[in-house]
């Protein structure tokens, strides 16, 4: 038997610790293991390599993927997709473990129309699939978040300024909310909670009413323009703000252990649903519990807003 493995979409801190568990578990089972370099672009390309034990090896606690990542937006398209179909086939690879969010995970899905057997494991800083409860690299991102954020408070306390900082999320807010209540900030704009002007700009006249020395505003990606917003605030309560976008430092460093745990988890049971005949299934994780479901509906599972808006409501 023979598995091949590819990191795809935005990268994110564990998807090296799931292509190491990947690979290993395959050697461990006898199956060969193969990398797929790029994303679905290597796979359209033809660069997949076989892989040894060695080959993953000093990489469980790198960020980024050593595979190398791509978006690739022609893999819509049925004729470059049957391109990488090809290249499996000429090589008799069985199957496909793809790890990325959902854009990878639609990827693998329509391969698997073609008659190829795709594994999704969901590697994404965004936590935006909801067949899981956690993807691999939110802890890490978090942790990030909460740290600049730390930092930012610093120098807001110091020179009593209100602070407007935007975080990465894509249309997810889970980033946003869990990085507010784990800082302490005192107001959270995502798309779940949409975003109420005149609450948020009297909240902060009344904080500096109060004398309060600092506030944090953090916002999610993609709702409003925070050096608007920054403007607005100074101009409404007379607090002298600042905006910072944290950007692609939320993307890189050294995975958090859980994510080392999730994804060598996942990565070893990909393997074995393989092993076991699944087609087309996506690995979840609730609690400690690693299960799976059929892609397609993985895909279709909705969201559900995350109760910790309602702790920020009493806490903040
Ligand atoms: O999906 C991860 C992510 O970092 C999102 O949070 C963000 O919206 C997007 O990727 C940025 O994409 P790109 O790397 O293509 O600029």
């Amino acid at each position: 038997m023979k598995i091949a493995v590819l990191t795809s979409g935005g990268d994110a801190p564990g998807m090296n610790a799931a292509v190491r568990a990947v690979v290993r578990t395959a050697i461990h089972y006898g199956i060969e293991a193969y990398a797929v370099m790029n994303g679905y672009k290597g796979l359209v390309d033809g660069d997949i390599r076989k892989f040894e034990r060695n080959d993953v090896g000093m990489i469980l606690n790198r960020g980024g993927t050593i595979l190398g990542s791509a978006r690739l937006e022609e893999f819509k398209q049925l004729e470059v997709r049957q391109k990488a179909v090809d290249h499996l086939k000429a090589l008799s690879i069985d199957a496909l473990v793809t790890i990325g969010g959902d854009g990878t995970y639609r990827g693998a899905a329509d391969l698997c129309d073609m008659g190829v057997n795709c594994m999704g494991i969901p590697g994404t800083i965004d936590n935006d699939i909801a067949s899981t409860e956690y993807t691999i690299g939110f802890f890490t991102a978090l942790n990030t978040a909460i740290d600049c954020i730390d930092k930012l408070r610093d120098t807001s306390f110091s020179h009593q300024r209100c602070t407007v900082v935007e975080l990465m999320g894509r249309h997810c807010g889970d980033l946003s909310i869990f990085a507010g209540v784990a800082s302490g900030s005192e107001i959270v704009i995502t798309e779940e909670t949409g975003f109420h002007r005149e609450d948020v700009l009297d909240k902060i006249r009344k904080a500096k009413q109060m004398k309060k020395r600092h506030m944090i505003v953090v916002v999610a990606e993609h709702m409003l323009d925070v050096f608007a917003l920054a403007q607005e605030i100074e101009d409404y309560t007379g607090y002298e703000t600042r905006a910072t976008v944290l950007g692609y430092v939320q993307r890189g460093g050294t995975p958090a252990a859980y994510d080392r745990i999730l994804a060598s988890k996942m990565g070893t049971y990909a393997v074995e649903l393989v092993r076991d005949g699944a087609f087309g299934h996506a690995v979840c994780a609730r609690g400690i519990e690693i299960f799976s479901m059929p892609l397609r509906e993985a895909l279709a599972v909705k969201r559900k807003r995350t109760d910790l808006y309602e702790y920020l409501e009493k806490i903040s």
